[in-house]
């Protein structure tokens, strides 16, 4: 059964959507890494019926398809859902809540969402365990320790938004503590769960491509509504400046955890 979700999905088109194609060719293509090493952990294979719950733009669907697997995704952001059709045009991917999936229950095999349920969206793993088959793999990701994350900076500018955002964004990162995704995941019925680490390093041209990518962002469009899209390109840029190497791309590494689990 679908637990209500305690914000309106059917808004967050606006900030995650606005920018759809900078987010899907300057932003997803940065997280690479991370789907690579959580679809390996998971050994998504050929036969795999796989659902990427927060798909974005479809990159990791992409990617497991090209691991031989049956694809499908959802995401709230209409704009984004586009591209991922785009790019996966046998996959079925759906405009929706992850708190209310449109799957029948046993229906897959392996679902992931890569920074996709969060602190503040735990029902959605109700619905998740819902679809799995029995033996089925889970994979979630979330951000780690960000403060200690030698690209701590990347993330710096979201803290433009007003204090209740900032507050909703710090809240967003607490299931990446030590225990806490462990204990949620065992509470909704998971087993064999697991705490692994995962790669996450932001690579970018130069400041002004990494200000684009942010600001294609739901996070930056919370701070952009704040001090404006200029303030906000502007402080990207000059933070961002400060990390430039002569003859390499900026480079943020960002701790980012990773949950396995399993239904039983
Ligand atoms: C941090 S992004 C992660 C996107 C993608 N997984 C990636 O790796 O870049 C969060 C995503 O969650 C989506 N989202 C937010 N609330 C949602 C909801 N209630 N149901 C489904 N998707 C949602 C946003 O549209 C956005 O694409």
């Amino acid at each position: 059964m679908a637990q209500a979700s305690t914000q309106d999905w059917t808004v967050v088109d606006e900030g995650w959507g606005r920018r759809a194609v900078d987010f899907a060719t300057l932003g997803e293509p940065a997280n690479c890494r991370e789907y690579v090493a959580m679809h390996h952990s998971l050994g998504v294979d050929g036969g795999d019926r796989v659902l990427d719950v927060a798909c974005g733009s479809g990159l990791a669907l992409e990617l497991a398809a090209l691991r031989g697997a049956t694809c499908a995704g959802i995401d709230a952001s209409a704009r984004l859902v586009a591209v991922a059709r785009d790019r996966n045009p046998d996959a079925d991917v759906r405009v929706g809540d992850m708190h209310a999936l449109p799957w029948a229950d046993d229906s897959m095999d392996v679902v992931t969402s890569f920074r996709g349920i969060w602190g503040t969206t735990p029902g959605a793993l109700a619905e998740v365990r819902r679809v799995l088959a029995p033996g089925g793999r889970l994979g979630l990701t979330v951000w780690g320790h960000i403060k200690v994350s030698p690209g701590a900076w990347a993330l710096a500018p979201f803290r433009l938004a007003d204090d209740p955002a900032v507050a909703h964004q710090a809240a967003m990162v607490a299931l990446g503590r030590p225990g806490a995704g462990e204990d949620l995941l065992a509470s909704f019925g998971f087993a064999e769960v697991q705490r692994v680490a995962v790669p996450f390093a932001w690579e970018f041209a130069d400041p002004e491509s990494y200000a684009r990518a942010l600001a294609a962002t739901g996070p930056a469009y919370e701070a952009i509504r704040v001090v404006g899209e200029d303030a906000f390109h502007d402080a990207a840029v000059a933070t961002a400046s400060r990390h430039v190497r002569a003859g390499l791309p900026l480079r943020a590494e960002i701790a980012v955890v990773g949950y396995l689990a399993r239904t039983s």
